[in-house]
């Protein structure tokens, strides 16, 4: 049987595998990466930032940008359209310690992309080229960019931009199969990620769009050729997949970890990161994307949106009945 999962480098940077976890807005925050890097996926993602803020120096964007030594390698994300600004960003997330930095030009929202941004990037490449060119002039860390298959089913151009992004001396592209018009809707067109994958030349292709489990995670590595996955919202729950990815690749079988100590371990780093109006308005999201994949849970989900505040989420996690649940 064919090994996907190995050790990869981009650029000279040497990554211990080949499974990464994205940029999420909004939820690839501190707490959720420690708890994906107790997993060690090859490389993660802070939420992106957005570069006019980043050069202002806003507390809330440096905010974003925390990490400790246990999440690297990791990547700072930029979002924003302007080539004068490319540089000197690339530079900050350089100057913290950052291990890459990463172009968003795949953020659907209308206020991103209304100035261009985002995807609002796929509908100008020859700007993304110019914003690329000028943060590999500015660094010495890869530089890498993540794209989508297009902005819309008739102006598909990932393989273009591919070429693009390699020629200004971007090390690495993430293609998300989806198109901008689709947002997070419908199936990632893993097609896309194939045609930009023949397209490369020595660029690093990273496909992503619809890993929800270890299958799906080898599947899109046997069905584009790409070099290395991406996984998104297949990590919210679940931050042990690179794991059962890596295990499926070697034919052992999957950690079956246990709910209940991951749903209290992920609680105590966000009580200890966040305030508490944030941590409890977080662990009511994050409750449900651990238990929804699993029965016999409703209750307890119920539970933990109707909880007033983080003592009482504690003890409705303590206190429930687990026997009564299945997650396999
Ligand atoms: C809540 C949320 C936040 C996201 N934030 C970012 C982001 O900050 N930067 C980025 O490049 N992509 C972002 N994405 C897109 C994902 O990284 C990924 O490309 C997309 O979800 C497709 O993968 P999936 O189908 O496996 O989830 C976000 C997606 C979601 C659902």
């Amino acid at each position: 049987m064919k090994k996907y999962i190995k050790p990869l480098k981009i650029g000279k940077l040497s990554l211990p595998s080949n499974v990464f976890y994205s940029p999420l807005a909004g939820c690839s925050d501190y707490p959720f990466r420690q708890m994906a890097a107790r997993y060690q996926p090859g490389l993660m993602f802070c939420e992106m930032v957005k570069m006019d803020a980043l050069i202002r120096h806003e507390p809330s964007t440096y905010h974003l940008l925390d990490y400790d030594f246990s999440m690297r390698p990791i990547g700072g994300q930029l979002c924003g359209s302007k080539p004068k600004l490319a540089g000197p960003c690339a530079r900050i997330i350089e100057e913290l310690g950052f291990d890459v930095v990463d172009l968003n030009c795949g953020c659907p929202v209308d206020k991103v992309t209304k100035d261009g941004s985002g995807s609002g990037m796929l509908k100008n490449p020859e700007l993304i080229g110019e914003v690329i060119a000028n943060m590999v002039a500015a660094v010495t860390i890869p530089v890498t960019v993540k794209i989508r298959a297009g902005w819309d089913d008739d102006n598909i151009n990932a393989s273009l931009i591919t070429k693009i992004a390699e020629e200004a001396g971007a090390e690495a592209i993430s293609i998300h199969g989806r198109t901008r018009q689709q947002k997070y809707t419908g199936k990632a067109n893993w097609n896309h990620i194939k045609d930009a994958k023949k397209a490369a030349n020595s660029i690093i292709v990273v496909g992503n769009g619809d890993v929800f489990d270890a299958k799906a995670g080898l599947a899109l590595f046997e069905q584009t050729d790409c070099d290395a996955i991406l996984v998104s919202r297949g990590t919210f729950g679940k931050p042990w997949i690179a794991e059962n990815i890596k295990r499926l690749d070697n034919g052992i079988s999957p950690l079956t970890p246990d709910v209940k100590t991951h749903l209290l371990d992920h609680m105590a780093f966000i009580s200890s990161y966040q305030t508490d109006r944030k941590a409890l308005q977080d662990m009511r999201r994050i409750g449900c994307w651990y238990l929804r994949s699993g029965t016999g849970t409703k209750k307890l989900r119920e539970s933990l949106n109707r909880s007033k505040n983080l003592m009482e989420v504690e003890k409705h996690i303590r206190e429930y009945d687990w026997g009564q649940t299945n997650f396999n």
